[in-house]
């Protein structure tokens, strides 16, 4: 019965983390389901990095766990969550610069077992839904890098994953970019039928994007639930955007 409450969610229990005896996680619990878009946010160094890294598997939280389908994911096994559906981009892409956009693609996709002909229609697919067609016979390293961040996300969309965890996915992008960043993510619940964890620092794009929020602050989660509702939370306003956010949080209208 449980089980059946927690299909199709990827689920943090009771989190905590430490680094070297400082805590940057305390029991934090996260729940994102399958073709949402759940907004992480919180001031830097909140830990919404560390969380990711908890839920992906590339950290191995000192207490807690991770579940999908109510079912618990090896801690610290990156291969065990992919398995599980569970597939995130880093703050830095890491593509393979002297290789062309098709190449990272279809190395990406081969990588999840996908028989050669199999994986050149998907790397296909993935240039198509990604608007990255025109830039197949590119070098990874001369695209302009708002196409290189498609470039990493569609790298993330080779094995087909329910839950995709983007972490600051436009940072750095100037504005063209992020705007068409921002149409792509919010077709991609849609389109390849995935939650998603985005953590992201302008409010402007949250609010565009996200359906609920989860906040962060000092390792703790101070708030979660609908977007528009916790963005006038006394407590986000104060932690998050310190004193002067009020006046730019009601500026968002
Ligand atoms: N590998 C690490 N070793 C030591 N401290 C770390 C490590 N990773 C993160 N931290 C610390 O944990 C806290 C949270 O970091 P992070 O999760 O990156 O926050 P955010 O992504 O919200 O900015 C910070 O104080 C950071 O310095
Ligand atoms: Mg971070």
């Amino acid at each position: 019965m449980v089980e059946e409450l927690s299909a199709g969610i990827l689920e943090a229990r009771a989190v905590s983390m430490s680094f070297s005896g400082l805590r940057v996680l305390s029991d934090v619990s996260l729940g994102l389901a399958e073709g949402d878009i759940l907004g992480l946010i919180g001031p830097n160094g909140a830990g919404k990095t560390t969380l990711v890294n908890v839920l992906s598997g590339f950290t191995k939280p000192g207490n807690g766990e991770v579940r999908v389908d109510g079912r618990p994911v090896e801690a610290g096994d990156p291969a065990a969550f992919v398995r599980a559906g569970v597939v995130r981009t880093f703050q830095n892409v890491r593509l393979f610069s002297r290789l062309s956009v098709r190449e990272n693609i279809l190395a990406a996709v081969l990588a999840r077992g996908v028989a050669r002909r199999a994986a050149a229609e998907r790397t296909e697919q993935l240039m198509e839904a990604l608007d990255l067609t025109r830039f197949a016979e590119a070098e990874a390293r001369s695209i302009p890098y708002g196409d290189e961040r498609r470039v990493g996300i569609a790298r993330a969309l080779a094995g087909k994953p329910r839950f995709l965890l983007l972490d600051e996915p436009a940072a750095g992008l100037n504005g063209a970019e992020n705007e068409a960043l921002i149409a792509l993510i919010a077709r991609l619940p849609r389109d390849f039928g995935c939650g998603i964890l985005l953590i992201e620092h302008n409010m402007q794009v949250v609010m565009a994007l996200c359906s609920r929020l989860h906040v962060l602050d000092g390792g703790r989660t101070i708030a979660v639930g609908a977007a528009d509702e916790v963005r006038f939370d006394p407590n986000v306003i104060r932690a998050y955007l310190g004193r002067a956010g009020e006046g730019r949080l009601a500026a968002l209208g």
